[in-house]
C-alpha cells in the first residue's frame, strides 16, 4: 500500500466527471487500498478517486475514525444516491480545498447504492455526519466541491485568496 498525493484546487482534475467502473480487478483493489491509506494518513473522513487523480467512480470513507487508525472502512464502487430527504447544515472541509471550511446545506438522510469492493451490490443509508460524507464524496465524482454549495460571496472570497497565494509562491 502507498499514500498517494492528494490533488488540491486549483487542480482541474477535481472538476472532471468520473467514469463508471466496469471491471473489478487487482489494479482496482490496489487503488482502493492506496486510497484508504491516503485517507487515514491525511487524516480525512472520506476520499473520492478524483482526489488522487483517478477519474473512476469510487469512494472510500470511515466516519468512525479519529486518530488515523482504520476502524470501519467502507468502499463504494459506482455509488448512486437513490433516496434523499430532510435538510441539515453542517461545517465541511475537504482534503482538496486547503485551509477552508464552511457551513453547507445538504439532505439530512440519504441512501446510496453501489457495489462493494468485491462487486457485490451494496446499500448504505446514513444520516447526520454519514449523510454529509456520502453526499460530499459522491459530489466529487461529478466534479462538484463543497464550495459550489455555499454562497457565491464566500466562494469568491476563498477563490481570490487561493489566487493570491498561488501568485505569492
Ligand atoms: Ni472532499
Amino acid at each position: 500500500m502507498a499514500v498517494i498525493s492528494i490533488r488540491k484546487l486549483p487542480d482541474q482534475v477535481l472538476r472532471e466527471p468520473s467514469r463508471e467502473i466496469t471491471e473489478i480487478n487487482g489494479e482496482l483493489q490496489r487503488l482502493i487500498d492506496d486510497m484508504a491509506e491516503t485517507m487515514y494518513a491525511a487524516p480525512g473522513l472520506g476520499l473520492a478517486a478524483p482526489q488522487v487523480g483517478r477519474l473512476h467512480r469510487l469512494i472510500v470513507f470511515d466516519v468512525t475514525h479519529r486518530d488515523g487508525g482504520p476502524q470501519d472502512l467502507k468502499v463504494i464502487i459506482n455509488p448512486c444516491i437513490t433516496q434523499a430527504e430532510g435538510e441539515l447544515t453542517r461545517e465541511e472541509g475537504c482534503l482538496s480545498v486547503a485551509d477552508f471550511s464552511a457551513e453547507v446545506r445538504r439532505h439530512a438522510r440519504v441512501t446510496v447504492k453501489g457495489l462493494d469492493r468485491e462487486g457485490k451490490p451494496l446499500s448504505i443509508t446514513g444520516e447526520g455526519l454519514l449523510a454529509v460524507v456520502l453526499q460530499h464524496e459522491v459530489d466529487h465524482l461529478d466534479g462538484i466541491l463543497f464550495i459550489d454549495r455555499i454562497s457565491r460571496l464566500k466562494r469568491g472570497l476563498y477563490l481570490r485568496r487561493l489566487k493570491k497565494q498561488a501568485a505569492a509562491r
